[in-house]
């Protein structure tokens, strides 16, 4: 098994790490087009092997993607983060020529690969690997969903005074702002719903943080998040490899389910080896599927954006 991550920048060396900790390979390989930082991320990571234990060979490429042949999934991570104050939608137009030329080298050496997208504005970076790539919609994943839920899972916890662990909750739509929508109705503690414990004061309080998950830790750290959003990319990768076949809301193609077309959102899907073997019905209530329209609606429009670039 080889996996290539591509960007060696916070996010896409916390993936490199996950990722050999988890033994997820025995080739991995992470490309940087900064010269020797994707080396140096790759050499700094195998030093920690023996005292990790792991067996995974890690290596580093400036920008030859002939070393990413042959690869199994690729994690794009390229471009540029967000600084304080900056939406991830901010960052289009700089991000798509890089995301769709990383998606045409990858593919070059590796017609095989399935590739999860995490460089920002993700659900658009998503739409646009699949649409120039023409790729069949099950190899192209976005990663936001995965991360926005872990978010949601840490503030309900926090607020309940529980482990996040004996939480299930999950936010669909975009990886934005405002477009994500964290589904508190069907949020449950070890089964329960977390309203026989939340006032709704509270609850509404939690929605409202974790759909600024992201931005309250850029604005603490002056650029975006890295370990959270590396380890929900690990993650994916895990169930890929792995077959797990675990149950994570990613960033897919739709064709007509939840009522959407032509757009690549946040819905709950089966994550295998094919990569995405099934998109799940949550069966939304009328709210939540208004919520999620208008959340379409606005990906819609930044998808829009990328004609006139
Ligand atoms: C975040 C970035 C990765 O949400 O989108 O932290």
């Amino acid at each position: 098994m080889k996996i290539t991550v591509v960007g060696a920048g916070a996010v896409g060396a916390t993936c490199a790490d996950n990722i050999a900790r988890k033994e997820l390979c025995n080739e991995l390989v992470i490309l940087d087009i900064k010269e020797g930082v994707a080396e140096g991320k790759a050499m700094d990571l195998m030093q920690t092997a023996t005292l990790l234990g792991f067996d995974t060979r890690i290596t580093g490429s400036t920008n030859d993607y002939a070393k990413t042949a042959g690869t199994d999934v690729a994690v794009i991570t390229s471009g540029i983060p967000r600084k304080p104050g900056m939406t991830r939608e901010e960052l289009i137009g700089i991000n798509a020529g890089i995301v769709k030329s990383v998606t045409e080298n990858l593919l070059k050496y590796s017609p095989d690969a399935i590739i999860v997208v995490i460089s920002n504005p993700m659900d658009t970076m998503t739409y646009l690997a699949l649409k120039s790539s023409g790729l069949p919609k099950n190899r192209i994943i976005g990663m936001g969903g995965i991360l926005d839920s872990s978010r949601f899972k840490y503030y309900l916890s926090t607020a309940m005074g529980v482990p996040a662990t004996d939480l299930q909750a999950v936010v669909v739509g975009g990886h934005g702002d405002t477009t994500m929508i964290p589904l508190a109705r069907l949020a449950t503690y070890q089964g329960t719903p977390v309203s026989n414990y939340l006032d709704t004061e509270t609850l509404k309080k939690v929605v409202a943080d974790t759909m600024v998950g992201g931005a309250t830790l850029t604005g603490l750290l002056g650029t975006s998040a890295w370990y959270a959003p590396g380890a929900a990319g690990a993650a994916l990768v895990e169930s890929i490899v792995r077959d797990e076949k675990k149950l994570y809301t990613c960033c897919v193609s739709l064709e007509g389910e939840y009522g959407q077309n032509d757009i690549c959102i946040g819905v709950p899907v089966v994550i295998g080896r094919s990569g995405i073997e099934k998109i799940i019905d949550y069966k939304l209530n009328e709210e939540e599927q208004a919520a999620f329209n208008k959340s379409a609606d606005a990906v819609r429009s930044m998808n829009a954006a990328l004609e006139n670039l």
